[in-house]
């Protein structure tokens, strides 16, 4: 059946109503005439006809009385919900007491219409419409959102992987081209050095090789921040290591603790422990002001557990949020890639710890950053 378009309503809406009455069909079809409200509308009385027309027609909205022989609106709702099919459905019944609607609502039904009050169907229509509308739109905004967040994880996880294979990239140049080079030299002065007689020459020989040493010793350096090679012989020697040139850098007294010297991870875990020492000693270096630190490196109950802590001046929340700061934010990230996580625990004045968190069971998730070491 159709109606004339009113300028209220300018779109047709295509209603299944599930009614066993064709009398009270009729009453409803008269109501919305009554009100000018443009529609076609199908009826039926039997569950299988109603999955039917679902899938076979897109409707804009559902009426339903309560009780039909041998099922319940609740079971056409119920049926509507394993179609997949999402629509706003209208309890239209005089045979339910407030309670039971009250229940059929709270279960996700739209609204409830008495049959006594079709005066208000075509209001109840336009609203259940254009509460159905928003809440699609939440739905479809959540999961945007959720996908344009996961798209930022993997993103992260893709950024690190290449800055980690950027970073192994340079080190095996320094290596193989500039550490190659300066043991030539080395080798070259040492020959000057055998062959020469003048004091001078010698002097000028030995100069060259104190100089030698130190651009050695620097691109050793170089090459250890950029690809932890002592990482080969396990996180707690890392660890140890780096706290150790901390210490001999910075004059900061530093203590490391470890349950389990001999712990065992893989090398995308160690890769996230390491890393997570070296930002959090650089960040205590640059900002906390401190005269000790102390690390604990942990295996217990199959969690790897990493804290770093100062008693510095402690992180204000502005700096924890600064948008230009991307230290401890990276590490968060890195902390969920390797299926951990991270936090920070400060206080004006009573220094900081970073905690770093890893489930050391199923830690395979980055299996690319295994290549880097
Ligand atoms: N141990 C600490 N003690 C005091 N303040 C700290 C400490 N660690 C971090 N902060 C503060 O937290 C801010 C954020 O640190 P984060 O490592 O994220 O960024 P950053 O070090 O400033 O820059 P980036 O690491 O990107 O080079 C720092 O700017 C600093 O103000
Ligand atoms: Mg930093």
């Amino acid at each position: 059946m159709a109606a004339p378009a009113p300028s209220l309503h300018p779109q047709s809406l295509n209603i299944l109503h599930l009614e066993d009455s064709e009398l009270d069909h009729q009453l409803v079809c008269r109501a919305l005439l009554k009100e000018k409200f443009p529609f076609q509308i199908t009826r039926v009385d039997a569950l299988d006809d109603f999955s039917r027309q679902l899938s076979q027609q897109p409707f804009d909205v559902i009426l339903a009385d309560y009780r039909l022989p041998g099922f319940t609106a609740l079971d056409a709702w119920a049926a509507l919900k394993a179609s997949g099919v999402r629509l706003p459905f209208i309890l239209l019944s005089g045979a339910i007491g407030e309670p039971a609607a009250v229940a059929a609502i709270q279960l996700g039904i739209s609204d409830y219409l008495p049959k006594d009050k079709l005066q208000n169907l075509a209001r109840v229509i336009a609203s259940a419409l254009e509460v159905f509308k928003a809440k699609a739109a939440e739905a479809r905004a959540v999961s945007e959102l959720a996908a344009s967040e996961q798209r930022l994880a993997q993103f992260a996880q893709h950024l690190q992987t290449a800055i980690e294979n950027e970073r192994a990239a340079i080190a095996r140049e320094i290596h193989d081209d500039i550490g190659g080079s300066l043991a030539a030299v080395r080798l070259d002065l040492a020959w000057i050095a055998r062959h020469s007689e003048a004091t001078d020459m010698r002097e000028h020989v030995s100069t060259a090789n104190d100089m030698l040493q130190h651009a050695i010793g620097a691109s050793q350096r170089i090459m250890m921040n950029l690809r932890p090679a002592i990482l080969d012989q396990g996180l707690y020697p890392a660890i140890q290591w780096l706290a150790e040139s901390f210490q001999r850098r910075s004059g900061v007294k530093t203590s490391l603790v470890c349950n389990q010297p001999g712990m065992q991870s893989s090398k995308p875990i160690q890769l996230t422990a390491y890393r997570t020492a070296q930002e959090a000693l650089t960040n205590i270096s640059k900002y906390a002001n401190c005269t000790e630190v102390k690390m604990d490196l942990s295996d217990a109950e199959g969690v790897l557990t990493l804290e770093i802590s100062d008693n510095g001046g402690g992180i204000s929340d502005a700096a924890l949020n600064n948008p230009a700061a991307f230290g401890i934010r990276g590490l968060k990230e890195r902390a969920k890639v390797a299926g951990g996580w991270l936090d920070i625990s400060t206080r004006p004045g009573r220094g900081t710890t970073v905690i770093l968190n890893i489930p050391l069971d199923g830690d395979s998730r980055s299996p690319t950053e295994a290549d880097f070491l």
